[in-house]
């Protein structure tokens, strides 16, 4: 008895700062699907929050923002609602307002995400730096010391007039003099004229600057194998289409029939998630990340039956992988199902992968390697009928040698030979 008054007591009365260990699992378990500390996600970032909100304010936001807009119908509450165009923020309402004041304090404290360059994973398992900002940097760099350069030889050519007219009061500055060049150069060096040597100095700067400006251009533009950027859900096709054992064409369901594999649509997902809640995992919860799905279908699995779906969807924006230059033509039906390639050839073991990522580099020479050495099975393909029909044809007219087939029958024609080389296939 005592000794429960005792720890009410003590909880109540001392000033104990929240415990920021249990705001960060509260946090990471509750809001970290949609916030991050530093960064704008599906909402705002969060640092700094508690200087531009009240605690009573981030308490009743927090447990239950609909009651707060709809009941209090704090102003400021709508006009945030507002500005995420709608985009519902969870109710938490078995977080205490203790829970709330724990996650505060982990946000006021959280140390702040390293600055340094983004690292982009190198397809082998290496991490590899984006030296992006570095370049930038040496350009930005290059182009000051060059403008510097010529206001000094402005200002020098400006104090040379003043001088002329007012030969008195520049008499020291009119003086001989060494110049920079002169004081800092040793020997015959320094009696160059300044004016090249200028020049000379300013090649010696910029050119490894733009050589490094250059290459990120080039290599921001192209392509990029190992690229694999972080999907606004935690999709994951190692859990999918690995462990699931869930057939490709199930989602990727255009792939063998058009040009476009295309990206499920959310409804694909709901075949599932709709049941699927993985609340044993989050403490009766439903997941974050499936929520996410309700919350970009608009669905509310709490409604009643017939009014579970709303009207404001917003559909998820899946950041684009592959992604080929607008000049080259690729067709996913004419490789999966005529030429029987399987995903994996061009895309890895995506079974395998938590995050997807590109595996490949996508340039012409690979398509075109592959061309080369890609046989064609025409003879067991409708697609080839009429092909094979000319080659059966060629083959006994010229005495069975034919440079489709080997005189055993085998084929030998590859992709290559049927127009795979030809530019205008590939680039429109
Ligand atoms: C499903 C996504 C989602 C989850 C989960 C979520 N939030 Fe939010 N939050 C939002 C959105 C979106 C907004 C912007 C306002 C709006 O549209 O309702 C927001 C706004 C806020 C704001 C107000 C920010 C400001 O600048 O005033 C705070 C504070 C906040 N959330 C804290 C939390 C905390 C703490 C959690 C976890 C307990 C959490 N959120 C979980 C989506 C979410
Ligand atoms: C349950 C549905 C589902 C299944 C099954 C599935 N995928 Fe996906 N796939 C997705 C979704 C959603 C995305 C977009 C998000 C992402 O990149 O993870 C995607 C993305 C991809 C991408 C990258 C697309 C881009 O932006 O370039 C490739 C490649 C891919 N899937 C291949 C496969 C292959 C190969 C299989 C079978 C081994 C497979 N997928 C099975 C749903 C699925
Ligand atoms: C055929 C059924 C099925 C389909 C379709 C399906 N899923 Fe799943 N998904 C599951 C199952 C089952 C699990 C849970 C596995 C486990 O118990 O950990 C799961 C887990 C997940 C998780 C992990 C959630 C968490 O918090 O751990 C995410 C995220 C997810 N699915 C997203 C998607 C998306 C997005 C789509 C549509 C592109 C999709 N799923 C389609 C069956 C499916
Ligand atoms: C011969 C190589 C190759 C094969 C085989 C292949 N892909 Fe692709 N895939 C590509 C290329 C190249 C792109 C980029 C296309 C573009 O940007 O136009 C791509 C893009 C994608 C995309 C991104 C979205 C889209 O619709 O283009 C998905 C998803 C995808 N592939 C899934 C698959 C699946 C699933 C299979 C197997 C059934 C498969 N791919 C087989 C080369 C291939
Ligand atoms: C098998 C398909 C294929 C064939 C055949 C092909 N290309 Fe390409 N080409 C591509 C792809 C894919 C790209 C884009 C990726 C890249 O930049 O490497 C490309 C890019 C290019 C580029 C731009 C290079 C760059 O760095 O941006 C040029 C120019 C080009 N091709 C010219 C040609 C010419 C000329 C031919 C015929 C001799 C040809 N291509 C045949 C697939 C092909
Ligand atoms: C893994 C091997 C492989 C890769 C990689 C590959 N292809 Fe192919 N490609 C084939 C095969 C096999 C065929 C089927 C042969 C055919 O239809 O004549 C084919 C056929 C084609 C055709 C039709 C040629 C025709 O005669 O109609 C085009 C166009 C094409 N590929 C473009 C590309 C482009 C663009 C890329 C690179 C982005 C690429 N391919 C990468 C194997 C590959």
């Amino acid at each position: 008895m005592l000794s429960a008054f005792m720890a009410l007591t003590s909880s109540a009365f001392t000033q104990d700062l929240p415990d920021a260990d249990n705001g960060k699992k509260l946090f990471e378990a509750n809001c970290l699907g949609c916030h991050a500390i530093d960064k704008k996600e599906i909402g705002p970032a969060l640092r700094g929050i508690h200087l531009r909100r009240t605690p009573e304010w981030l308490v009743q936001w927090i447990r239950n923002n609909e009651k707060f807009r709809k009941v209090t119908k704090d102003p400021d509450a709508i006009a945030l609602y507002n500005e995420y165009n709608g985009a519902a923020m969870n109710v938490f309402e078995n977080l205490t307002p203790v829970n709330v004041q724990e996650i505060v304090e982990y946000i006021k404290t959280a140390p702040e995400a390293p600055k340094t360059a983004v690292v982009i994973d190198a397809g082998d398992g290496t991490k590899k730096e984006d030296n992006t900002n570095l370049y930038i940097l040496l350009t930005l760099v290059a182009i000051l010391s060059i403008v510097l350069l010529i206001l000094a030889r402005v200002k020098n050519t400006l104090r040379r007039i003043a001088a002329e007219k007012n030969p008195e009061e520049y008499a020291e500055w009119l003086a001989p003099k060494k110049g920079f060049f002169e004081k800092s150069l040793p020997g015959k060096w320094g009696k160059l004229n300044p004016t090249v040597l200028t020049l000379f100095a300013i090649v010696i700067v910029s050119v490894p600057a733009l050589y490094y400006g250059f290459e990120f251009s080039i290599t921001e533009v192209a392509v990029q194998k190992g690229y694999a950027p972080k999907q606004p859900i935690a999709f994951s096709h190692q859990l999918h289409a690995g462990q699931l054992k869930m057939n490709c064409q199930y989602c990727h369901s255009s792939v063998e029939k058009s040009k476009q594999a295309s990206i499920p649509a959310l409804n694909t997902c709901m075949n599932c998630h709709k049941g699927v809640q993985l609340t044993e995992k989050y403490n009766g919860e439903i997941s974050p990340e499936i929520k996410k799905i309700y919350t970009a279908l608009d669905y509310n699995p709490e409604g009643k039956e017939g009014e579970q779906y709303g009207k404001n969807p917003r559909p998820v924006r899946w950041i684009r992988i592959h992604n080929l230059p607008d000049h080259a033509y690729f067709n996913h039906s004419q490789h999966v199902k005529v030429g029987k390639q399987s995903c994996q050839t061009c895309h890895g073991a995506i079974e395998k992968m938590e995050v997807v990522q590109q595996v490949n580099t996508l340039q012409m020479g690979w398509c075109i390697d592959c061309h080369r050495v890609s046989q064609v099975d025409v003879a067991n393909n409708n697609y080839y009928k009429a092909l094979h029909d000319k080659a059966k044809a060629d083959i006994a007219k010229n005495n069975q040698s034919s440079k489709y087939f080997s005189a055993d029958g085998t084929v030998k024609l590859t992709a290559a030979m049927n127009g795979g080389l030809e530019c205008s296939k590939c680039h429109y």
